[in-house]
């Protein structure tokens, strides 16, 4: 086990009714005039703005409403975002909905905070954050667990970068959880979501990291019980039990506990990133896209991490061959995301299609930051290795 650092300083209010203590922990965590950031309209439909608000509005805090962020959401709105805040003074930035508005209303705390600084300077590190608006969040979707992470991503439309941030200053002071409000998501969304729910954890359990017994056995619960009920969410959106379970999973998932000690990989997040930043593709959809590729690219790297992975997680006997049981691990993974109808390679995803391979070039140039760095921890992958993971992924069907 390697030296680690625990730090989730996140206040959690978790089950039914758990939005309508809003007031309490704003005040609690010190704000006093907040801005509410929130996506394309799902929450005005299903009536949790306006709901929000007025609970505000009774509690006499002042609050301005902030909406139009996008899925893969943009730098220029959430530069509009910081304008806005700051035009209203708010001292606290509230992200209502999933990890893009709760990315963006980071990346508007940021901004808010430290006027004058792009902040965009921060997402490519030519700035250093050292000061932010705390945020909170309220949460509609169980995937990107950007409700309690240290992580921010954000896309920079001009420059077709897709980039993550990871500081303390992005730990939520608070999230609201109340698994009831998932109920109105779209299948899709949900299939999306529970790919990234066990990503965060697969991109943490394969590491070269040995004998790092309590994490691993985390991550295996957790990946079991998010695949269970995975499942049963897909039938039935209203499963309280089902959807209770995803969205803790989703927050667990990517907290950093499923990964304690161990050196993490996050290789499939970071192909996945370029794929969204080319085709604009729901970020769940790119991680299904580019697991299979990658977990097979990387197999002898380590089959013995994959042989356990096959038996704890997926149940595979595993009959003396460390190879085969590994392989029928990646099998059963790459056919559960297809039981969601998840995309598993290029052509299966309707935003990409099948591609010629100068963009798998292209993809494995902008992936490597033009050259300038190694991808992953499991195995340190280079241009040329991006380059075949993404070829492997234009034609891959298990
Ligand atoms: O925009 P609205 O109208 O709200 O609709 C959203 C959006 O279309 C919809 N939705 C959300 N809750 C709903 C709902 N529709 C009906 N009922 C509800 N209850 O779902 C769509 C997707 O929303 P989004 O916020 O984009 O989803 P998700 O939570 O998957 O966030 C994805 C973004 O987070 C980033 C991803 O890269 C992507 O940009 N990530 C953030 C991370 C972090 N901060 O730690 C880590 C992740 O690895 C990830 O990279
Ligand atoms: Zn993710």
């Amino acid at each position: 086990m390697q030296a680690f650092t625990q730090y989730t300083p996140t206040e959690i209010v978790f089950g039914k009714g758990a939005e309508l203590r809003l007031a309490d922990m704003i005040r609690k965590h010190g704000g006093t005039r907040v801005m509410l950031v929130y996506g394309g309209g799902s929450v005005i439909k299903s009536g949790l703005l306006p709901r929000l608000e007025g609970l505000l509005r009774e509690e006499k805090i002042e609050c301005v409403a902030f909406g139009g962020v996008q899925p893969n959401p943009l730098l220029s709105r959430a530069r509009e975002g910081v304008e806005k805040a700051r035009a209203f003074h708010a001292d606290m930035i509230i992200g209502v909905g999933g990890g893009s508005a709760i990315d963006t209303a980071k990346a508007v705390a940021h901004g808010a905070a430290n006027p004058g600084a792009d902040i965009w300077d921060f997402w490519v590190r030519k700035r250093e954050l050292t000061k932010s608006l705390p945020v909170g969040a309220v949460l509609t979707i169980s995937a990107a667990g950007s409700e309690t992470s240290n992580s921010a991503v954000i896309t920079n439309k001009e420059t077709g970068e897709k980039r993550g941030l990871g500081t303390d200053f992005n730990r939520p002071a608070f999230a609201l959880m109340n698994p009831e409000l998932t109920y109105t998501l779209p299948e899709y969304q949900i299939a999306c979501g529970v790919v990234d729910i066990m990503m965060h954890t697969l991109d943490r359990y394969f590491t070269k990291t040995e004998g790092n017994g309590f994490t691993a056995e985390v991550a295996e619960a957790l990946l079991r019980v998010v695949i269970e009920n995975g499942s049963k969410a897909m039938e039935n959106p209203r499963d309280y039990d089902a959807m209770s379970e995803l969205m803790w999973c989703g927050s667990v998932s990517h907290n950093g506990m499923t990964g304690l000690g161990n050196a993490v990989d996050f290789s499939v997040h970071q192909l996945g990133h370029e794929l969204s930043a080319m085709f604009d593709i729901a970020h769940g959809a790119s991680l299904s896209v580019m697991w299979g590729a990658w977990a097979e690219y990387v197999l002898e790297e380590r089959p013995e991490c994959f042989a356990r992975y096959a038996e704890k997680v997926w149940g595979v006997k595993n009959g003396g061959d460390i190879m085969e049981t590994a392989r029928t691990g990646i099998e059963k993974t790459v056919g559960y995301f297809k039981s969601l109808q998840m995309p598993v390679c290029f052509s299966e995803a309707r935003e990409i299609g099948a591609q010629p391979d100068s963009v798998a070039e292209e993809l494995a140039l902008r992936c490597s930051f033009r050259e300038t760095r190694l991808v992953g921890q499991f195995k340190r992958l280079d241009k040329k290795d991006l380059i075949e993971i993404y070829r492997k992924a234009n034609r891959f069907n298990a």
